[in-house]
């Protein structure tokens, strides 16, 4: 029997939208108590199954663990608020995509570890996967995390941050890009006669039933390509365009560049706020 793991008491959701939403949503379905946390957003809309605040003044003891899901760009201003309500015994996880270790340390001096996240929009059906990344958790913190995290999906701790944008890029943004490719399938089974509503969902299963197949007999996808394209038969005519000159591989290729691209802007943007704030100190 798996034992259900037990989030520190209490938990402070900072800013809670698309991915502290699903980050929620997948905790609640894995049965995880949340009884005891705390959402906290300026609108204060209420997220199912969790106290909902508009104010850090609002949210009540301080907090064990701070799941940061804020924007990159409000960072500063959260960090702020946040100030009085944190105690050396806080760990924070940072979902913020780009702002590295050493940024989030220098905002949050006193708590007693950081840890970034990178997770993907599917944690919200325990389908996820969450790349972890700190400099200075202890061996307690993490194994709190990775089973705190392992109910939504793939959480590996990566060893430098280079790896975690890798995950940001691939299966953060990536989950955008197979979205795409789905829609492009949907689009093309349109195009061949199929009304829109059973082209939706030959285009999905397609992508599942594939993305199963490997999962689950963790055949690799050159094998799958096999079982389907028989020599000179309709699939190899598919594949010939699409293998051309290895098109897609660089068309994938460059767009994980240009989101890694913009990854580094965002850490540069942080680590030059970071700066300004050590400058102006001095
Ligand atoms: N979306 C993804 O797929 C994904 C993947 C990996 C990482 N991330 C990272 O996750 C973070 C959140 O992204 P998102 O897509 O969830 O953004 P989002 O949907 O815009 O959510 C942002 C949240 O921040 C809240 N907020 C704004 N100002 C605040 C303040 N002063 N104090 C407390 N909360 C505040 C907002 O409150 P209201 O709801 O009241 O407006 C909202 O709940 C980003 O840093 C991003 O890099 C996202």
């Amino acid at each position: 029997m798996t034992t259900i793991p037990q989030l520190p008491v209490p938990t402070w959701f900072v800013g809670c939208g698309n991915m502290g939403g699903a980050i929620v949503q997948g905790w609640r379905s894995a049965g995880i108590d949340l009884s005891n946390a705390v959402v906290i957003r300026p609108s204060g809309t209420p997220v199912e199954g969790v106290r909902t605040v508009s104010t850090i003044a609002d949210a009540g003891a301080s907090p064990k663990l701070i799941i940061l899901a804020v924007k990159p760009q409000r960072l500063d201003e959260v960090a702020d608020q946040l100030q009085p309500a944190l105690t050396e015994k806080a760990v924070i996880v940072s979902l913020l995509a780009g702002v590295e270790a050493d940024s989030l340390r220098h905002r949050f001096p006193n708590v007693a570890s950081i840890v970034r996240a990178m997770p993907n929009i599917p944690v919200a059906i325990r389908r996820g996967v969450i790349g972890l990344f700190s400099k200075d958790a202890d061996d307690s913190v993490r194994r709190q995390l990775a089973e705190a995290f392992a109910p939504l999906g793939f959480a590996p701790w990566l060893p430098d941050e280079v790896k975690l944008a890798a995950v940001g890029s691939v299966a953060g943004a990536g989950t955008a890009y197979v979205a795409r490719f789905i829609d492009a399938l949907r689009k093309a089974a349109e195009e061949w006669g199929l009304s829109t509503e059973i082209a939706s969902v030959v285009a999905l299963e397609t992508v599942l039933g594939t993305a199963w197949l490997g999962a689950t007999n963790r055949d690799s996808m050159d094998e799958i390509v096999r079982r389907v394209a028989s020599p000179n038969g309709t699939t190899e005519a598919g594949l010939a365009v699409l293998d051309r000159d290895g098109v897609l591989d660089q068309l994938i290729a460059v767009t994980i560049e240009a989101a890694a691209r913009r990854g580094a802007e965002l850490a540069a943007e942080a680590e030059a706020a970071t700066l300004a704030g050590a400058s102006q100190l001095h």
